[in-house]
């Protein structure tokens, strides 16, 4: 296999920040994979598993060696009554397979348009956006188990789905690399939802009253332009925090601080609050600290201007962090994979 040494990973994360890897390889079959992890001269190293990068932030140098998942193929291996069965490769990029299901007339996935990174990385958040996640048409996954080489089939109760949220993130973080995705999507009688945020308006505002897939993918599409920065412009990584669940109280008394602040009740009593409202009230949204700052459309987002190294982002993370505290009391946590 070829390796390249100090491999530059700035074009490899969406944030854009220059950081180095000792070693980086490229993957594009489980042979190739498994006489990676094989290799004594690699065996003991430090190992990252990439795919987009838009979900990273490198606040050092990686002093390990890098996997660059390539892993292609989307391919039908069922077909049911209403449904089908696709597997995709852990490598093929997210939207390019949402946008074959929309091609195809398959349903599940269209509100999940637009998210960048690769299939391999989708089920690791439970990628999730417009009422939607991934767990909702998930149907099983593969993965390499790094001790043994050994292919391991993870059902959707296996993969412990929660709010960007999943098995993978937690005790088996490090421990599986994903090598497909199997989801199960609609060919009849779809379920389209278009209830959450502004999809019904921006679908309005086309004139459209029944929607196809493809008007509810475009009118996601559309939305996630106007409000979220194309890290190809400027580097981000999507929302920076998770929006956080906090018990009942808590929420009331926001709420009667705020009565038009946007808290979500769960059935458990709990709510969801919007983690971007509570940083734009804190001041952030738009400002500036050196090379990095907080996005003036999406206060959720922490954006490089250029030139931003990982830790001064992650201590603009810090202070954002210890704001939202102080005024509210709540806690976030970040969603961003720190490295
Ligand atoms: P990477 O950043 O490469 O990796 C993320 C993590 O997964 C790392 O810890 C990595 O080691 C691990 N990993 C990657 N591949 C594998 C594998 N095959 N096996 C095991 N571990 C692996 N997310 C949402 O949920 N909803 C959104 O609406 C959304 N919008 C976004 C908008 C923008 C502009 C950006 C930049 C990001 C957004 N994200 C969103 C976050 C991101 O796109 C998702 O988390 C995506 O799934 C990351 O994919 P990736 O391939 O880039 O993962
Ligand atoms: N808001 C503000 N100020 C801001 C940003 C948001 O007041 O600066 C308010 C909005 O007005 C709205 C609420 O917060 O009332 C929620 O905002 P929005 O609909 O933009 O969604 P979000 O909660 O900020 C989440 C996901 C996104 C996903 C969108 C759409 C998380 C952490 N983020 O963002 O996912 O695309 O909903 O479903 O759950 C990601 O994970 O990287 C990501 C981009």
């Amino acid at each position: 296999m070829k390796l390249e040494r100090h491999a530059d990973l700035k074009p490899l994360n969406t944030f854009g920040i220059a950081a180095t890897a000792a070693a980086l390889a490229r993957f594009s079959s489980v042979e190739d994979l498994r006489e990676l992890l094989a290799s004594p001269e690699l065996s003991g190293v430090k190992r990252l598993v990439l795919g987009g990068g838009s979900n990273v932030l490198f606040t050092q140098d990686f002093d390990g060696l890098v996997l660059l998942n390539e892993l292609p193929g989307i391919e039908v291996v069922r077909e049911e009554e209403g449904h089908v069965v696709v597997k995709a490769g852990a490598g093929v990029i997210w939207h390019e397979l949402v946008m074959h299901a929309v091609g195809q007339g398959w349903g599940g996935i269209e509100n999940l348009s637009l998210i960048p990174g690769k299939v391999g990385a989708a089920p690791m958040q439970n990628i999730g956006a417009y009422g939607v996640e991934i767990k909702d048409c998930f149907e099983s996954l593969e993965a390499l188990r790094v001790s043994d080489g050994e292919i391991v089939r993870f059902t959707k109760t296996e993969c412990a789905f929660g709010y960007r949220e999943s098995f993978f993130k937690r005790a088996g973080k490090d421990r599986f690399i994903i090598l497909s995705v199997s989801l199960r999507l609609t060919t009849a009688n779809h379920v389209l939802r278009t209830d959450y945020g502004n999809i019904k308006d921006e679908l309005s505002r086309g004139g459209i009253a029944t929607p196809t897939i493809r008007q509810v993918s475009d009118a996601v599409i559309a939305i996630r332009r106007s409000k979220l920065p194309d890290p190809a412009i400027l580097g981000n990584a999507g929302s920076f925090f998770k929006n956080p669940v906090v018990p009942g109280d808590v929420a009331e008394r926001i709420r009667a601080e705020h009565p038009n602040a946007p808290i979500y009740p769960s059935s458990d009593g709990q709510a969801k609050l919007a983690a971007g409202w509570l940083i734009e009230q804190c001041g952030w949204k738009g400002k500036r600290a050196g090379a990095c700052g907080v996005h003036e459309r999406q206060a959720l987002v922490l954006v490089n201007h250029g030139g931003a190294i990982g830790k001064e982002v992650y201590d603009l993370s810090e202070a954002v962090l210890r704001s939202v505290h102080k005024r509210f009391g709540v806690e976030l946590e970040r969603e961003v994979n720190i490295i």
